[in-house]
C-alpha cells in the first residue's frame, strides 16, 4: 500500500515529473522519517516501554499524518507495530489507511467486541491498525478506564512498538491521560501554524502532567519559488 506524502504533479509530463519538487521531497520525507525513527528509537532505548504517543497543541497540525507515517516507517524495520487511534473525538487514522471504522477501540473498551474481532491486521506488512471505533460521549473516561490500560498492557507483549494518535492537548486533556501508559510523547509543530505561545503552553502542560517529551517533529509546507500552487511537505525531527 502506498501512502501519498506529497502533492501529485498532475499536469506535468512524466519526464518533467521526475525532476519536480514533489519527487525530490518524497525522498526528503522518507529520509526525514527515517531520522525521526532513529531518534525516537534512541530516546526509547533506555526504556522497556516501547509505547509512545503523537500529539500537538492544536487540531490540523499533522498528528494523524505523522502517526501514520511513523507507524509505516517503524514497520519497515521488520518490527511488529500497532497504531491505535486514541483520538476518540475526531478520528482520522481509518481515513488515512482507508480501512473501516464501524468498530474499534471505543467498542472494545465498551465490552462490545474483542480486539481480535476489530484489529486490521497487516494493513502493510508488520503494521496492524486499531481504529477509534464509534465516537463515544465520554472519550476521556474511556482513555483512563482500567479496561483500556489492561488492553494495552496485554498487547505490549505482542508488538515491538505501539503508537497512539491523540487529540490536541490545547483543546482536550485526553493525550495527557495516556502518560502512564507511554514512554513519552512526540510533539508535532506546524510551520506558520504553531505559535510560540502554543509551544510554551505545550511545555507547561507536559511539566504539570510530569510527562516526557521524546522529541518534536516540525511539519511544514514550502511553496516553490515560481508562484505555483504546488508545494511540498517536509519534516524535521529535533
Ligand atoms: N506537512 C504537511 N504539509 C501540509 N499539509 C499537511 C501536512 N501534514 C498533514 N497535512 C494536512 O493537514 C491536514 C490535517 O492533518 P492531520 O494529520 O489530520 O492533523 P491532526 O491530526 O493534527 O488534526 C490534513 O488535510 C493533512 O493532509
Ligand atoms: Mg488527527
Amino acid at each position: 500500500m502506498k501512502i501519498k506524502l506529497g502533492k501529485k504533479d498532475k499536469g506535468d509530463k512524466p519526464e518533467k515529473r521526475t525532476e519536480s519538487l514533489s519527487d525530490k521531497s518524497k525522498f526528503a520525507i522518507v529520509e526525514s522519517y527515517k531520522a525521526a525513527r532513529s531518534n525516537i528509537m534512541f530516546a526509547l532505548s533506555a526504556d522497556d516501554n516501547k509505547i509512545f504517543a503523537v500529539t500537538s497543541y492544536s487540531k490540523g497540525e499533522g498528528k494523524s499524518t505523522v502517526s501514520a507515517n511513523l507507524a509505516i516507517s517503524f514497520s519497515k524495520m521488520e518490527r511488529r507495530v500497532l497504531l491505535v487511534d486514541c483520538d476518540l473525538r475526531r478520528p482520522n487514522v481509518h481515513n488515512i489507511f482507508k480501512v473501516e471504522n464501524t468498530s474499534g477501540l471505543s467498542n472494545i473498551i465498551g465490552k462490545m467486541v474483542e480486539f481480535e474481532d476489530v484489529v486490521n491486521r497487516n494493513v502493510i506488512p508488520n503494521l496492524d491498525i486499531l481504529t477509534s471505533g464509534t465516537i463515544p460521549p465520554n472519550p476521556s473516561e474511556l482513555l483512563c478506564s482500567p479496561r483500556f490500560v489492561k488492553l494495552i498492557e496485554g498487547l505490549s507483549d505482542e508488538y515491538d512498538y505501539i503508537i497512539f494518535d491523540t487529540p490536541p492537548i490545547g483543546v482536550v486533556a485526553d493525550a495527557l491521560l495516556l502518560k502512564d501508559l507511554v514512554a513519552g510523547f512526540v510533539v508535532v509543530l506546524r510551520e506558520r501554524s504553531t505559535t510560540h505561545g502554543d509551544i510554551q503552553n505545550t511545555l507547561e502542560s507536559f511539566k504539570l502532567a510530569d510527562s516526557k517529551i521524546l522529541g518534536f517533529i516540525k511539519v511544514g509546507c514550502t511553496q516553490s519559488k515560481k508562484k505555483s500552487r504546488r508545494g511540498y511537505y517536509y519534516y524535521q525531527y529535533y
